[in-house]
């Protein structure tokens, strides 16, 4: 999703300071499924030890951004397991400027960063990968974002080139992407060998132009696949034992078509940036409202569902995602959109789906509106969808 809306950013920054140092209890260890062995790739499916892996889950930004403790964390984490999933996906970045009292992971003195790894910063992230590991839950974790929420690219523009410079200049200067480099590398070093990491992601939906700055002229769908090829490569480079993906919206470019969605305008080629070498699946995003899909929300989605399948998966012969999709209450019923959207995954053969996004007795401020809570009825589709997967295979 692309942004929390500014009041519950105030929300999230009031929270008290808890960082409860507390090493990983006894209570954690319940370990319903272990978590052993590196999530792989075969063709278009996910394999784990030889056997099929169902990517199925949740995304859970939050879970390192809120001072929660290792028992929170466990807490909301248990309750995705409970619900069937086997996967989550969540933020590895935050980057300030000063320092904020709660967590954060890189924090910046004019154009030098410098990578947090005291207790509110890489040894919390440390918690949430033991948490999600007590409960036999793997991690895609994403590295930056095109948002402005929790820092992101603009933030290492900003610092380093000064202010009103291009966004996308994230991925072609040469000392921007040096910076963000350093921090990959020392936050990817850090879990090489952790099988709960089920793959890095380079970016939470990149684009040319970010939420508070533009795009130059230069920026074309050309200029992030080859940041993304260069930026995959490197972490394969150090780190050979886990998948590596983009995290971009899924938009198509070709040629002659004037839909934004398929135009290549907003700067991503989801067929080029998915056939990089060094990206072992695909992803995609699905927000009928926020991208003027009002009139049919549900048979958009169903269409964006099979163009992916078609155009990417089977074309490229890789897995692909749904990796965050919503529609609030107030927009579309949800039970009615999440019912198809959820059996056009299975009857396609998409290899897997993260819904935007779990919500936890433990976290309530971080909810922008998408979030689904145990013991309601969305829940239980998100269970049902689980069980059918994982059927499906
Ligand atoms: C990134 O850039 C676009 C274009 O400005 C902007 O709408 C949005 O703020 C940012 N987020 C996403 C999802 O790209
Ligand atoms: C997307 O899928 C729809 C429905 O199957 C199809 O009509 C359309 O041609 C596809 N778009 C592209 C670009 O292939």
């Amino acid at each position: 999703m692309i942004k929390l809306k500014p009041f519950l950013v105030a929300l999230v920054l009031a929270v008290p300071s808890a960082f409860a140092q507390s090493p990983v209890s006894g209570r954690l260890a319940r370990s319903p499924s272990a978590v052993t062995g590196f999530v792989k790739t075969n063709g278009q499916k996910f394999e784990l030890n030889g056997a099929d892996y169902t990517l199925v889950g949740l995304n859970s930004y939050w879970v390192g951004l809120m001072n929660l403790s290792p028992a929170a964390m466990s807490s909301a984490f248990a309750d995705m397991a409970a619900a069937g999933a086997t996967t989550s996906r969540t933020w590895g970045f935050d980057e300030v400027t000063r320092d904020p009292g709660n967590a954060y992971y890189q924090i910046w003195n004019g154009a030098t960063p410098t990578i947090n790894t005291g207790a509110n910063g890489l040894q919390n992230f440390d918690n949430v990968v033991a948490a999600a590991k007590a409960n036999g839950i793997r991690l895609i974790v994403t590295l930056t974002n095109n948002w402005s929420d929790y820092g992101g690219s603009d933030v290492y523009v900003t610092q380093i080139l000064g202010a009103g410079q291009p966004h996308d200049f994230f991925y072609s200067n040469a000392k921007v992407v040096a910076a963000y480099k350093n921090y990959v590398q020392t936050f990817v070093k850090r879990y090489v060998n952790e099988p709960t990491i089920l793959a890095w992601e380079l970016m939470n939906e990149p684009r040319c132009a970010g939420s508070t700055s533009s795009a130059s002229a230069s920026c074309t769908p050309a200029t992030i696949t080859s940041w993304a090829s260069e930026m995959s490569a490197f972490i394969k480079s150090i780190d050979s034992n886990h998948l590596v993906s983009v995290g971009d919206e899924g938009f198509f470019s070709i040629p002659g078509n004037s839909n934004f969605l398929y135009s290549g305008g907003m700067g991503v080629d989801n067929v080029g940036l998915t056939a990089i070498k060094t990206i072992d699946f695909g992803t995609f995003h699905m927000y009928p409202f926020s991208w003027g899909q009002t009139a049919d929300p549900v048979g958009f989605g169903d269409t964006w569902i099979t163009n992916h399948t078609v155009l990417v998966q089977r074309a490229l012969n890789k897995p692909v995602i749904l990796e965050e999709f919503g529609v609030t209450q107030s927009q579309f019923d949800q039970v009615t959109a999440y019912s198809k959207w959820y059996s056009d995954v299975i009857a396609d053969g998409l290899a897997g789906d993260l819904i935007w996004q779990a919500g936890s007795t433990s976290v309530t401020n971080a909810n922008d509106g998408d979030m689904v809570f145990p013991g309601t009825s969305v829940y239980t589709l998100v269970t049902q969808q689980a069980a059918a997967l994982k059927k499906r295979g």
